[in-house]
């Protein structure tokens, strides 16, 4: 698979937009949150840059800890199935919880999750994403916070890729012209 270049990506949301809006974000977060400690805990890859904007302008207190997932199998990234590559560090018991992900899609990975730390004891857990892509869900899942809605397309950027490409874009854009589309498209 070759690298799409730059120009293949179009943008959809501008770094100016992304940044007031995760503002927005932030200060909801730290309203709903006063007088807490919020355990926040990335997804990784694609939540990092996000994550990293979204906490500095927190005004609670965080602790801040990341899970690396996959899916099983090749080209199944919506199977469901899914694999915990690096657990947190962090024990969740009785603490209040915010799932941070950039982009929700079929929903499967976060169904997942949440099983997954609900079985952990938090006295609370919420998600926030970046972006929430409802034309593609799969399984009902209704996070408490969101960036913005965006269609179906596959985007990338501010730390979503293609192929591991694109992570690095400071705005979230469309990619164009892809090779090979399948039922992946984020
Ligand atoms: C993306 C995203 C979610 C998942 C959402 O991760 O970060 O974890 O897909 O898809 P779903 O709602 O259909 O389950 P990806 O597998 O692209 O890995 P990455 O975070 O390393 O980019």
């Amino acid at each position: 698979m070759s690298t799409p270049p730059r120009e293949a990506v179009r943008e959809l949301l501008s770094e100016k937009t992304i940044a007031r809006r995760v503002s927005e974000l932030a200060a909801r977060i730290s309203a709903d949150y006063a007088g807490r400690e919020v355990i926040v805990i990335g997804i990784l890859k694609g939540s990092w840059i996000f994550l990293a904007d979204l906490v500095r302008l927190m005004t609670v207190p965080v602790v801040i800890d990341f899970m690396t997932v996959s899916s099983y199998g090749t080209s199944t990234r919506t199977s469901g199935v899914v694999k915990i590559v690096t657990d947190l560090k962090c024990p969740l018991e009785g603490r209040d919880v915010l799932l941070v992900e950039d982009i929700l899609d079929s929903g499967l990975t976060m169904r997942y999750l949440l099983d997954n730390l609900r079985r952990r004891g938090p006295r609370s857990l919420r998600v926030c994403v970046l972006m929430d892509k409802p034309a593609r869900r799969k399984v009902e899942i209704r996070p408490d916070y969101v960036g913005f809605e965006v269609p179906d397309e596959f985007v990338v950027g501010y730390g979503t890729d293609y192929a591991e490409r694109f992570r690095h874009l400071p705005f979230i854009g469309c990619l164009e012209n892809r090779e090979g589309e399948g039922d992946d498209a984020r």
